[in-house]
């Protein structure tokens, strides 16, 4: 884990509490939001969207990765995530899924940074390697 105040993850981690307001959650009521920093300093925003078929549901994380790859995006410094009850500010960091921290890594540099807000002022920050050692790359199949 690292910490450092840096303005410009204030800014990703701000963004990614915004994002929570357009997250869909009609099922569980546990609102996400992501923002996905990429490496020329745009942001895409992600809020989890839910289905009744509840397998079908896609993560904040990863709604935020897909709106940027399928914009032609593929080079990424950081993603910040916020959840909590809808409505209701954060109580806890929200950590990524398994699903989710897997599709970081398909476009993920070593330098990648994960944060994890309860607030603009309070969060986490690890590389993504922390969060997902010995993980699975496309290296292994070239
Ligand atoms: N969720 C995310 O959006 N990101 C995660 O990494 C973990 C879980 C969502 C999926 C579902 O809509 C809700 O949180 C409860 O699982």
């Amino acid at each position: 884990m690292h910490s450092m105040e840096n303005s410009q993850y204030t800014d990703l981690v701000k963004a990614a509490l915004d994002a929570r307001a357009m997250a869909y959650v009609p099922y569980s009521h546990y609102a996400v939001g992501a923002a996905l920093l990429t490496e020329e300093g745009e942001i895409y925003r992600g809020g989890n969207i839910e289905n009744a078929s509840y397998g079908a549901t896609n993560c904040a994380e990863r709604t935020a990765i897909f709106k940027a790859v399928s914009e032609g995006r593929r080079r990424f410094a950081a993603i910040a995530i916020a959840g909590g009850m809808e409505g209701c500010e954060p109580v806890d960091y929200a950590w990524p899924c398994g699903i989710c921290r897997q599709v970081m890594r398909e476009f993920a540099g070593k330098d990648f940074r994960v944060l994890v807000a309860r607030s603009a002022s309070d969060y986490k920050e690890y590389l993504l390697e922390e969060l997902l050692p010995c993980g699975f790359g496309g290296e292994s199949i070239k």
